[in-house]
């Protein structure tokens, strides 16, 4: 793991003891594990770059079960981090120190969904993919899609306020989140988890904990709009020159497919040799500097397949595209999908991935990964860049065998400095978490920073709520210093 953080001071919290033990056990029957082997896949991070060394994980059933230990930890001052499936890229999921894990593991049941509205109530707890099988079955599909689908939680997605491969068709959690149960840092229980599509009745308190990262409170409980499940789905991949071209096929796209299009992801040339090379995933095309994954879906197949069709002939025909292909049968959909939804496992196989996921807008997205690529050269296995073109989000990704200081210095603050300079953001849908905490001036003025600090203050006034996170180690004042 990377020596980033060890100059961080622990906070003055509590330090676990066997009496809090004890109570833990009496609350949570057979659900306290502080066995260190069984502890190591929750101390440490997805990407192995930042680990923990937190004794105790409880695994709670119930919102009581929550509030119970919550507020026990409140009282003695204890540390503590919400974990959903420790998927999280910016290291905000597990602890720093010792604080105490609270997994939301066990917390796995489906309240309702109702057939008509389409509105699925669960706990926080339940696999996003599980989700997505069981609304299905009712002809229904979550408005949420990510690589990860199969092991994070809907309560970590609330959390990160995940984007991933649907938010061009269907929004951000902002918007399809419709309430929430959340247990606050003292204990308390906020129920929030109206069913309704609307609901003015003052602040709208759910979308504060949208993407608070476990800093505000533990999310227990999920209303979530689910739409119509597409009949039909096809996709298509094309091989383009450069990336002026990929933003051409964008526009024709838009134009020739308008509101049937339901993704549009790129990925650069090493992005496609790096899930063939790492994970021997074979690509339908033939090599190209850019592809470009368009994905529509609709409720006619056929007459989704013509626009299809006749998009792939525009971009042929203009020399937007150089080559490509349509599948519209599941398995072939599937190997496509994969080979951009693997980059990110892919990457873990070089050794250390030093992971960036900005937001830019378009005409400068790709001159950012060709500076960095001058810039690292020979420091590096290799620069990759792949993601929501769509949405104006990148993915710029390096590695190397194992951490190295020296290729971090040249990374950050360099590239942070870039994407503040063009308007951009230096987090567009991981959150900031740990890694990205400190750098969260480069995209927020020192005035929403310190209204975000007084929040925290008023929600958690002893900081035991995912401490370290999100939230800058210094506030500056309003004039910036
Ligand atoms: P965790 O990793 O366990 O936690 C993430 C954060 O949320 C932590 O700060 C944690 O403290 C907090 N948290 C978790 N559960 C709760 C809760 N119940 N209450 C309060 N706080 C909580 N992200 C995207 O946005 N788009 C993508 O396309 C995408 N693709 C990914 C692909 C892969 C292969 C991987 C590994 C990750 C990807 N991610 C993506 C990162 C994304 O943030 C997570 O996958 C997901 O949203 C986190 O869910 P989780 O249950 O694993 O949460
Ligand atoms: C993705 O879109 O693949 C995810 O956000 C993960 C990543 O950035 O590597
Ligand atoms: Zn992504």
């Amino acid at each position: 793991t990377s020596s980033q953080f060890t100059n961080l001071p622990r906070g003055p919290y509590s330090v676990v003891n066997d009496q809090d033990i004890q109570f833990f056990k009496k609350v949570l029957q057979g659900r306290v594990t502080t066995d260190s082997n069984e502890l190591e896949f929750h101390n440490t991070d997805w990407l192995k770059t930042v680990r923990g060394s937190s004794k105790v994980l409880l695994r709670p059933k119930t919102t009581e079960e929550v509030s119970a230990v919550v507020k026990y930890c409140s009282d003695r001052h204890l540390a503590i981090t919400p974990q959903g499936g420790n998927t999280g890229l910016v290291g905000g999921s597990v602890p720093v120190f010792d604080e105490i894990i609270i997994s939301t593991q066990l917390m796995n049941e489906i309240n309702s969904l109702d057939p008509v509205s389409g509105i699925l109530v669960c706990q926080a707890g339940c696999i996003l993919e599980m989700l997505d099988n069981h609304v299905q079955e009712h002809g229904l599909t979550i408005p949420l899609d990510l690589g990860a689908k199969g092991s994070c939680h809907i309560g970590g997605n609330v959390a990160t306020n995940a984007g991933g491969i649907r938010l061009l068709r269907y929004g951000s959690l902002h918007g399809s989140v419709l309430g929430l149960t959340v247990v606050l840092p003292n204990g308390e229980v906020m129920d929030c988890l109206t069913p309704l599509r609307k609901d003015n009745t003052g602040y709208d308190l759910k979308q504060l904990f949208i993407g608070s990262e476990g800093t505000l409170g533990i999310i227990t409980g999920v209303s979530i709009v689910c739409p119509q499940k597409p009949n039909a789905v096809s996709v298509a991949l094309l091989g383009c020159e450069n990336f002026q071209k990929v933003l051409d096929i964008f526009v024709t796209c838009k134009s020739h497919l308008a509101e049937i299009m339901s993704a549009f992801e790129f990925m650069d040339s090493p992005s496609m040799e790096l899930v063939k090379g790492n994970l021997s995933l074979v690509s339908p095309l033939s090599e190209f500097p850019f592809y470009v994954l368009v994905e529509c879906s609709g409720s006619d197949g056929t007459h989704d397949e013509e626009k299809l069709m006749k998009m792939l002939q525009a971009v042929m025909n203009r020399g937007e595209a150089l080559d490509g292909i349509v599948a519209t049968d599941y398995a072939k959909i599937e190997n496509i999908w994969a080979l951009r939804e693997n980059c990110a496992l892919a990457l873990l196989k070089d050794g250390y991935n030093y992971k960036y996921d900005v937001s830019l807008p378009l005409q400068h997205f790709y001159t950012l990964v060709e500076e960095m690529r001058e810039r690292l050269k020979d420091h590096v296995i290799r620069t990759v860049a792949y993601g929501h073109v769509g949405d104006g989000n990148l993915h710029l990704n390096f590695t190397t065998s194992k951490y190295c200081a020296a290729t971090m210095a040249l990374i950050e603050p360099f590239l942070y400095n870039w994407v503040a300079r063009h308007d951009g953001s230096v987090s567009a849908e991981h959150g900031l978490g740990l890694k990205k905490r400190d750098f969260i001036y480069h995209s927020k003025t020192p005035s929403a920073v310190s209204l975000m600090a007084t929040i925290k203050k008023a929600i958690d006034p002893q900081g035991i709520m995912n401490p370290y996170k999100v939230l800058p180690q210094v506030i500056r004042g309003e004039d910036g210093i």
